[in-house]
Order: C-alpha cells, then sequence, then structure tokens
C-alpha cells in the first residue's frame, strides 16, 4: 500500500505564512493604519502617560495632506453630516480636512477605540463651518476647543507657509502652577522657562505667549490665541494649560514637553530656593544669546537684556 509522508512543520509554517498576509491585508484597509491616524493616536496615548489628559483635559487635531484624504476616503461615511458654524472664519484652510479628538472624550480611550473617540472633519468653502465625514460615533462631536483649534492652525499655517499641520492643547502641571506665581505676561513667563534649562531657548526661540484667564471653548479665546499664534508657537492659557503648535507630531509633542518641564523645573528650584527668585546661578541673558547665535538661531529680542 503506498504511503504519503506528511511534514507537519512546513505545512504548518505555509499556513501560518498565508494567514499572515491575509491578515496584513486586513489591517492595512484599516484607517487606524493609515500613519497619520497612528501617528496621532499614538500623541494622544503619549499625553495620556504624561498625565496632562486627566478625565476628557485636552484636545488635538492634525490637518490631513491631499494624499491622506485620499487615503482615508474610501472609509468616510457615505453621506456626510450636517454643516455646524464655528463661530470663527478662516478663509485661507476653507476646504481642508481635519482629524481631531471629540468633545467630552478621553486621551486614554482613542488608542483602544478611536472610532467613537476621534474623527474627520472638512471645512466649508466659506471657511466657517464644519461636517464630520468619518468616525465621531454616536453622536460625538469635535472638541469643544475647535474654534481655537481651527483659527491656530489658520494663523500658523500662513506664518509657516503651509508647513504648520498640528494644533495640540494639554492640561500641563507646570504651566499651571506657574500661573499663580508669575505675572501673566509673554515675557515674564519667556524668560522664566528659557532660563530653567539649557536647550529651552533652542527649542522656542520665539517664546511663549500667555491668555490670561478667559472661558475656554468659544470664539473670544479662539481669537485671543490665535492673535498670539502669530508670533508664537507656544501658548499659555493661565490656569488650564497650554497649546503647541507644529509641523509635525514628534515636533509638537516635543515642544509641549519641553515647556512644561521647564515650567516644572521653574516651580520647584523656586520652592526649593524658599520661594524666592533670587537664584545663586542662573544662566545669564549673554548666555541665551550667545546659545542662539551658535545654533544659528533668531532669538525673540524683545525678552534679552
Ligand atoms: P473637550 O473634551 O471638548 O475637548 O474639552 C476638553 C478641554 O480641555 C477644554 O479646554
Ligand atoms: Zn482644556
Amino acid at each position: 500500500m503506498a504511503t504519503v509522508d506528511f511534514d507537519f512543520d512546513s505545512m504548518r509554517e505555509a499556513a501560518m505564512g498565508v494567514l499572515g498576509t491575509a491578515q496584513q491585508g486586513i489591517n492595512s484597509f484599516a484607517i487606524e493604519n493609515l500613519p497619520f491616524v497612528s501617528g496621532f493616536t499614538r500623541m494622544c496615548n503619549d499625553g495620556w502617560l504624561q498625565g496632562w489628559h486627566e478625565r476628557n483635559g485636552g484636545n488635538l487635531t492634525y490637518r490631513m495632506t491631499d494624499e491622506d484624504v485620499e487615503s482615508a476616503r474610501p472609509f468616510f461615511d457615505p453621506k456626510p453630516r450636517e454643516w455646524v458654524k464655528m463661530g470663527v472664519t478662516g478663509e485661507n484652510l476653507a476646504g481642508s480636512f481635519f482629524l481631531t479628538t471629540g468633545s467630552g472624550k478621553y486621551m486614554r480611550n482613542v488608542e483602544g477605540d478611536p472610532a467613537h473617540n476621534i474623527g474627520i472633519v472638512e471645512i466649508n468653502k466659506k471657511g466657517d463651518a464644519y461636517r464630520i465625514v468619518w468616525g465621531l460615533l454616536d453622536g460625538a462631536k469635535p472638541t469643544s476647543e475647535f474654534p481655537s483649534h481651527y483659527m491656530n492652525h489658520c494663523v500658523t499655517a500662513a506664518r509657516t507657509d503651509g508647513a504648520n499641520r498640528v494644533i495640540y492643547h494639554a492640561h500641563t502641571p507646570g504651566i499651571i502652577e506657574m500661573s499663580f506665581i508669575v505675572p501673566l505676561t509673554d515675557r515674564d513667563f519667556t524668560r522664566r522657562l528659557w532660563q530653567m534649562m539649557t536647550e529651552c531657548v533652542v527649542v522656542f526661540p520665539a517664546g511663549v505667549g500667555v491668555v490670561p484667564w478667559m472661558v475656554p471653548g468659544g470664539a473670544a479665546i479662539a481669537e485671543a490665541s490665535s492673535e498670539l499664534m502669530k508670533t508664537y508657537d507656544t501658548i499659555v492659557w493661565a490656569h488650564h494649560g497650554l497649546f503647541a503648535a507644529g509641523p509635525d507630531f514628534d515636533t509638537t509633542f516635543g515642544l509641549a514637553h519641553t515647556v512644561d518641564k521647564a515650567a516644572q523645573l521653574y516651580v520647584a528650584a523656586r520652592a526649593a530656593n524658599g520661594g524666592s527668585e533670587d537664584w545663586l546661578n542662573k544662566i545669564e541673558d549673554q548666555g541665551l544669546i550667545d546659545t542662539c547665535h551658535d545654533f544659528n538661531i533668531k532669538i525673540n529680542e524683545a525678552f534679552v537684556g
């Protein structure tokens, strides 16, 4: 009688190979695997791990490239939802698409369930309304800070020739602590932050802008913030947190991280110094100027000397 020798190991290996390729095919069709979506969800999680996003605190938006839009279009709803007025107008980004966190959604939940916690919105041709085209399932809405995000995008895109794409809002503890003990001016915050770590002046050579305490979530704070974003990539919202702008997720997260680390160092150094700002040792203004000179960076001269 004829017998057949089965090599089970190599059969199993071959089967696993076929399954793996099929799995990869399925995964590559998930919107979560598009690079701009996975970069966005990773940043949400990074902020959560820093402790910056208690409950629904903080929000993130990303202005999509034309390629991003084409890669995501197969996932768009068959029928877009209603247009919603933003209460602000920004004509230069009319027609753009943004990935945004949802209002009332928790950053810690974004990675596990993107479709319920984030969404893609399209801006209308006048630049004064959005409509949801993907995600934000079960009646969710874009972040309540969308007017601030949108206006900050308009201003930073214009000032960087379109390079800026990310706006990030986080409830960073160091900056909130500083709001209690430092005069709420751009100069007072910037100088103290620059003096905390040698590389601060390199990371944010323009300094930071300060919005005094305001009611969040509306057009007034959006206008005040975007006015400052004409000059700065980082805006302090007194007793609330910060807004950071950048061309990509790494740069924007790194900026927020650097600013808040400096703020925490300031508060800790001041407490360790008995509450006084009369430091035994510090980086002098000439040191800030020399650092920028050697790194070939233009310091904001209004804040030195
Ligand atoms: P949202 O949940 O609407 O994004 O609001 C959180 C927040 O930080 C408001 O400033
Ligand atoms: Zn907030």
